[in-house]
C-alpha cells in the first residue's frame, strides 16, 4: 500500500503522522518537547531537541509501516513558522537556541521600525505588519548578540531558516538548504510578488543574503533523505507553513473558503486566489502554498495564545492535570460568572498588534472558582476568534456561510458551540481533524504522483459535525461588548 509520510514540527510537540492514499491517518507518533522562556515574554526551543523528538517520531512510525509491508512514497513537512534557526554551515551545528514566533524578544527594535515609518513600505512589500512575531528582526538579534556571528554570516560560514529549512538540511545529510515560498513568506524578507528575497528589506534588517535558502514552491522534489536515518532514501515533496497546510487539508482550495485552527495558538487564513490583497485591519497576506508556477494567496488572522492558555492552566497555574479535564470542568459552570480571560501573554497579534498588552483576567469576584477560570480560558478562544472574523470580512468584503475548523481544541464540542454561537456561523468540525499534517501530505503526494489532482484531494474532505448558532443577538452583543471591554484592560500594559 502506497502512504505519504508527514512531519508536523508544532510550537509544543513534534508529531510523524503516516496517510493512506484516501487522507486516511495509518499511523502516528508525537513528542512534546521543552519551551524555554529566559525572560518573560521570549521564547525559545533548543533545535536538537526539535531534531531528536522529529526524527525519533518520524522514524517510529516509518518502522510500523516497514513492518506492516506500507511503501512511503514521499514526506511533507510542515512547521511552526517564523521561529528561526542559525547554523555553521561547515557542521550543520546550531549558534544558538532557535527563537520561537512567539518571542517579543525583538518588540523594542519593532516599535523603532514603526516609529521610523516603514509599516508601509513593509507590507507592501511583505504582506505583514511590522512585529516581533516574524523572523527578520529576530535574525538581525541572533546576528547582533551572538559574540562574532554577525563576522561569521557575512564571511558565509552562517545558514539560517525556518524550521522547514533546518529539517530539510538534517535529513538530507546537510546537502540541501532551501524553504518553501509559504514559509519564506512569513520571515518578512521575502517580496511576495516577485517571490525573492527583497534587497532593501536584506539592507534594513541586515542579514547577508547568503544565509537565507534558496525558495521553491511547496509542492515539489526538495530533497532525499539520507541513507542512515531510514534505512534507504525517501523523496521530500514538500514544505508548508503549519497554517498554510492546514488550510490545504480542509481543502480550502475556492478563493473565499475559510479554515481556523485550534492549536498552540488560533489561527484563520481565507483562499484569496492568485492575486495578493493586502489589508487596511491588521489582517495579514501570506503565499497559501505554491504549486507549479502558480501561487495562491490568502489572508490571515493570527491569535498568539489559544491551546496555550490551557497549557499555562496546566503547567502553570496548575488548577487541572490534563487537558481531557477542561470540558468536563466548563460545563460544570453555566457561564463564566462574569469572568473574563485575555490572554495576551506576549502581546495581541490580530487585529491589535499590541505588544504592550498582557493577560488579564477581570471579572473575579468572591464566588469565581476554578471551573469559571477554566470555561473563560476556553471561551478566549472563540472571542479572539471572532475579533479575527470580523476583520476577515470587513477586508474581504466576504461573508463566510461556514467555517472548517480543526487544531487540538476542535475536540471540545461546549467550545464549538460557543463560536457558532458568538459567530453566529456554523461551524464545521471535518472527519479527518489532522488537518495540518494531511496538508503536507497532500502536496507531497501531488508532487511524487500519489493523488493527480486538486478535485482527487476535494473527494476526501467529509463533515463530522456541524455546529449551529443559537444564541439570541442580544445576548451576543452583550458577550462582544464585555470581551473588548477585557482587551482594553489587557492592553498597554507594558511600558
Ligand atoms: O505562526 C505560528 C504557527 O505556525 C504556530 O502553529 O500549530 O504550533 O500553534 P502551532
Amino acid at each position: 500500500m502506497t502512504t505519504v509520510l508527514s512531519l508536523d514540527q508544532g510550537t509544543t510537540s513534534s508529531r510523524a503522522i503516516l496517510f493512506d492514499q484516501e487522507g486516511r491517518p495509518a499511523g502516528l507518533a508525537q513528542q512534546e518537547f521543552p519551551q524555554l522562556y529566559p525572560q518573560p515574554g521570549h521564547v525559545e526551543h533548543d533545535p536538537e531537541a526539535i531534531w531528536k523528538s522529529q526524527l525519533e517520531t518520524a522514524q517510529k512510525v516509518a518502522a510500523e509501516a516497514q513492518r506492516d509491508g506500507r511503501e512511503i512514497a514521499a514526506i511533507g513537512i510542515t512547521n511552526q513558522r517564523e521561529t528561526i534557526v542559525l547554523w555553521e554551515r561547515s557542521t550543520g551545528k546550531p549558534v544558538a537556541n532557535a527563537i520561537v514566533w512567539q518571542s517579543r524578544i525583538t518588540a523594542p527594535r519593532c516599535e523603532q521600525l514603526k516609529a521610523d515609518g516603514y509599516a508601509d513600505v513593509i507590507r507592501e512589500k511583505t504582506g505583514l505588519v511590522i512585529d516581533a512575531y516574524f523572523s527578520a528582526s529576530k535574525i538581525e538579534y541572533l546576528l547582533d548578540h551572538t559574540p562574532g556571528l554577525r563576522a561569521r554570516a557575512e564571511r558565509g560560514e552562517i545558514l539560517c531558516g525556518t524550521i522547514d529549512t533546518f529539517l530539510i538540511s538534517r535529513l538530507t545529510g546537510g546537502r540541501v538548504h532551501v524553504t518553501d515560498a509559504s514559509n519564506a513568506s512569513r520571515t518578512q524578507l521575502l517580496n511576495i510578488k516577485t517571490l525573492d528575497w527583497d534587497d532593501e528589506l536584506l539592507k534594513l534588517f541586515r542579514v547577508p543574503r547568503e544565509m537565507l535558502p534558496e525558495v521553491r514552491p511547496s509542492s515539489a522534489i526538495l530533497g532525499e533523505t539520507d541513507t542512515s536515518l531510514f534505512g534507504k532514501s525517501i523523496p521530500i515533496g514538500s514544505a508548508v507553513g503549519d497554517q498554510q497546510a492546514a488550510t490545504f487539508g480542509q481543502a480550502c482550495f475556492q478563493e473565499g473558503a475559510a479554515k481556523n485552527t485550534y492549536g498552540t495558538g488560533c489561527f484563520m487564513l481565507m483562499n484569496v486566489g492568485q492575486t495578493p490583497r493586502l489589508s487596511r485591519n491588521g489582517l495579514l497576506t501570506t503565499i497559501g502554498w505554491k504549486i507549479g508556477e502558480e501561487v495562491t494567496y490568502c489572508l490571515e488572522g493570527s491569535v498568539f495564545i489559544a491551546g496555550a492558555a490551557i497549557q499555562w492552566l496546566r503547567d502553570g497555574l496548575k488548577i487541572i492535570k490534563s487537558s481531557s479535564e477542561v470540558e468536563s470542568l466548563q460545563i460544570s459552570v453555566n457561564d463564566t460568572g462574569g469572568v473574563y480571560f485575555v490572554p495576551a501573554f506576549v502581546g495581541l497579534g490580530t487585529p491589535y498588534w499590541d505588544s504592550s498588552a498582557r493577560g488579564t483576567i477581570v471579572g473575579i469576584t468572591r464566588g469565581t472558582t476554578q471551573a469559571h477560570i477554566v470555561r473563560a480560558a476556553v471561551e478566549s478562544m472563540a472571542y479572539q476568534t471572532m475579533d479575527v472574523l470580523e476583520t476577515m470580512q470587513q477586508d474581504s468584503g466576504i461573508t463566510l456561510q461556514e467555517l472548517k475548523v480543526d487544531g487540538g481544541a476542535t475536540v471540545n464540542n461546549s467550545l464549538l458551540q460557543f463560536q457558532a454561537d458568538l459567530l453566529n456561523v456554523p461551524v464545521q468540525r471535518p472527519k479527518i481533524q489532522e488537518t495540518t499534517a494531511l496538508g503536507a501530505a497532500y502536496l507531497a503526494g501531488l508532487a511524487t504522483g500519489v493523488w493527480k489532482d486538486l478535485k482527487e484531494l476535494a473527494t476526501h474532505w467529509s463533515l463530522d459535525r456541524e455546529f449551529l448558532p443559537k444564541m439570541e443577538q442580544p445576548e451576543r452583543e452583550r458577550c462582544a461588548n464585555d470581551w473588548k471591554r477585557a482587551v482594553e484592560r489587557a492592553r498597554g500594559w507594558v511600558e
